[in-house]
C-alpha cells in the first residue's frame, strides 16, 4: 500500500467543447506514460456524445486510466456549445458540489488500488476546483487550453476595461469604425485592434465570466500553456512576470505522439471520425487540397456556407471539406445539387475528418479554418498554412497572429463573399504570397518539433512539471 500511495494520482477536468477536451487528453495521456494514475472528468453530456460517437477506445481504457463525470446543470436538448455563456455559467454553478463529492472520495486511497489525488488538473476557464485543491492539500493546475495570446487579453481584461476599449459600448461599435482601433499596451502582445480581441471580450454576457476566471490563474499553483517558447516567446514573458510558475508544454499533439502505445488510441471525440478521406487525399496531388473545417462550436449561416461553397468551385482547386452536424444555422446541412455536381471530381465532403492526419498528409497544402486554438496548433505542426475565418472565443487573435506575428496565413473578411474566398485560396495555394507562407510554417513546424524533442523547452518543461507534482509525493 506504502507503495500504491507514491504513484502520483490526476484528477483533469476540461471545459466541456472538443478543443479543450482533446487538448487535456493529450495532456492526460503524457502524464500516464510517465506513471501517472488519471481520473478524466467529462460532464455527463460529452461522455455520452464520446460513447455514441463510436470512440471504443474510450471504453477500453486501462484500469489505472478512469473516467468520471459531472452534470453541466443544463437539460438535454439545450444547444451547449452554441450559447457558450449559458453554458459557462451552468457548468460553474452545477459542478462544484458534484465535483467536491468527488474529492471527497478520491482524497483517500481506495481498496481497489486507486491512490490519492496528488494534483488538480483543471482547464484555465474552469476554476471552481481552486477552493477544494486547498482544502484537500494539493496543486491546482491551470491549464490553458486557449492560446497564450488569448489567454493574455483575458488576463489583462481589467486594463482594457479600464481604459474603456471593453466592453462595447452599444451596436454601434460595430460599424462606425471603433473596432478598427489598435489597443496601444497590453503587456507582451503586439498592437492589437479592438476586432481582434476575443469575442468573449466585447460582449456583457462572457466579459465577467472570462475575465474573473483570467485573474483566478493568480491563484493557481502552476499554469500550463500548449504552446512553445520559439512561437509565443514575448506574451510568455509578459504573463510569467505576473503569474504564478508558467510552463509552457506544447505542442501537445506532438509531445504525446511519444506518449505509451496501450493508450495513445484512448480517443475523446464526440464525433465518429470518417477515416474514408485519407484513401481519397491519397490519391490527390502533392499539396494541392485545400482542407476546410471550423472546429466542434461555430456555428454558420446559411448565406456564408454557400458564398464559401461558390468560392471553392471558383477556384478550382481540390478541397477537402467538414460539414459537421449542427454547422449551419438551424437549417438541414445541404448543399446545393448544382454546386456538388461541379465540384464532385476535386471534392470530398465529411462530416468530421481525423483532422491530425488529414493536416500532415502530403496532398494538403492550405487549410481554410476557424482558428481555434487545437486546429492552428495542430495546421503549425504539420506545416500548413491558413486561412482564417475566426467566428467566436479568442479565434480573431489567433487569426491576427497567424497573419500578422507569424505570417503563416490570410485573413477573411467576417462579411464573406464568393469573390474573396476564390482570391484567398489562390493565393494561398497557388500565390508567390502562399509560397513563402508555407516556408515560414515549415520553419515554425521544425521549431515545435525541436520544442519536444529530448532537451527541447516544452520536453524539457514537462519533465519539470512532472518532477514539481511528484514531488508532492514525498
Ligand atoms: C474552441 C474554440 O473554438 C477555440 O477558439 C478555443 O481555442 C478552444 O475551444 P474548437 O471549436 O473545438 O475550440 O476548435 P479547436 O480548438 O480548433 O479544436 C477542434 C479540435 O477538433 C481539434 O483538435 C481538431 O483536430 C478536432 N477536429 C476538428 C477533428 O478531429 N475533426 C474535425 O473534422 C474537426
Amino acid at each position: 500500500m506504502a507503495l500504491l500511495n507514491k504513484r502520483p494520482h490526476a484528477v483533469m477536468l476540461p471545459f466541456p467543447a472538443q478543443g479543450p477536451i482533446n487538448a487535456m487528453m493529450q495532456l492526460a495521456q503524457i502524464l500516464y506514460a510517465r506513471g501517472f494514475y488519471i481520473t478524466f472528468v467529462n460532464t455527463q453530456y460529452v461522455q455520452e456524445r464520446i460513447s455514441r460517437s463510436g470512440s471504443v477506445e474510450s471504453v477500453k481504457s486501462p484500469p489505472d486510466f478512469r473516467f468520471e463525470t459531472l452534470p453541466d446543470g443544463l437539460p438535454p436538448e439545450h444547444g451547449r456549445t452554441s450559447k457558450l455563456a449559458e453554458l459557462s455559467r451552468s457548468f460553474t454553478d452545477n459542478g462544484p458540489p458534484y465535483f467536491d463529492k468527488l474529492m471527497d472520495k478520491l482524497k483517500h486511497s481506495q481498496p481497489d488500488g486507486v491512490p490519492p489525488v496528488t494534483c488538480i488538473v483543471s482547464d484555465g476557464l474552469v476554476s471552481f476546483p481552486q477552493k477544494i485543491a486547498r482544502k484537500l492539500g494539493v496543486p491546482r493546475v491551470s491549464f490553458w487550453t486557449h492560446s497564450a495570446c488569448g489567454f493574455s487579453t483575458y488576463f489583462f481584461a481589467p486594463l482594457l476595461v479600464e481604459k474603456g476599449y471593453i466592453p462595447l459600448k452599444d451596436e454601434r461599435c460595430l460599424t462606425n469604425g471603433y473596432m478598427e482601433q489598435i489597443i496601444p499596451s497590453i503587456p507582451g502582445l503586439p498592437h492589437l485592434r479592438i476586432k481582434d480581441l476575443s469575442f468573449s471580450l466585447l460582449r456583457m454576457n462572457m466579459l465577467e465570466f472570462v475575465k474573473s476566471e483570467g485573474q483566478a490563474a493568480l491563484e493557481a499553483d502552476l499554469i500550463l500553456l500548449n504552446t512553445f517558447e520559439d512561437l509565443d516567446r514575448p506574451v510568455i514573458d509578459a504573463l510569467r512576470d505576473r503569474l504564478p510558475p508558467l510552463y509552457t508544454i506544447g505542442p501537445l499533439g506532438l509531445l504525446s505522439e511519444s506518449a505509451n502505445d496501450t493508450i495513445s488510441d484512448i480517443s475523446a471525440s464526440m464525433w465518429t471520425e470518417e477515416t474514408s478521406c485519407v484513401k481519397w487525399l491519397d490519391c490527390q496531388d502533392p499539396s494541392s487540397v485545400i482542407y476546410v473545417s471550423f472546429g466542434s462550436i461555430t456555428v454558420m449561416s446559411r448565406e456564408e456556407l454557400l458564398e464559401i461553397a461558390w468560392g471553392l468551385e471558383a477556384s478550382k482547386q481540390p478541397f477537402l471539406w467538414v460539414i459537421r452536424p449542427g454547422l449551419i444555422d438551424g437549417q438541414p446541412d445541404v448543399l446545393p445539387t448544382e454546386f456538388l455536381e461541379r465540384v464532385k471530381d476535386r471534392s470530398f465532403l465529411v462530416r468530421w475528418a481525423p483532422q491530425m492526419k488529414v493536416l500532415s498528409h502530403p496532398s494538403v497544402g492550405g487549410f481554410l479554418t476557424h482558428s481555434g486554438w487545437n486546429s492552428t496548433l495542430e495546421s503549425i505542426c504539420a506545416g500548413v498554412p491558413m486561412i482564417s475565418r475566426p467566428f467566436l472565443a479568442e479565434q480573431p487573435t489567433n487569426g491576427r497572429f497567424a497573419s500578422e506575428v507569424w505570417k503563416i496565413g490570410v485573413a477573411m473578411s467576417e462579411d464573406v463573399k464568393r469573390e474573396d474566398v476564390e482570391d484567398l485560396v489562390r493565393r494561398l495555394m497557388r500565390g508567390e504570397e502562399g509560397q513563402q507562407m508555407r516556408k515560414t510554417v515549415g520553419e515554425l513546424r521544425d521549431a515545435s518539433i525541436r520544442a519536444v524533442r529530448e532537451g527541447g523547452s516544452s520536453y524539457t518543461s514537462m519533465e519539470k512539471f512532472v518532477q514539481e507534482i511528484k514531488r508532492g509525493l514525498d
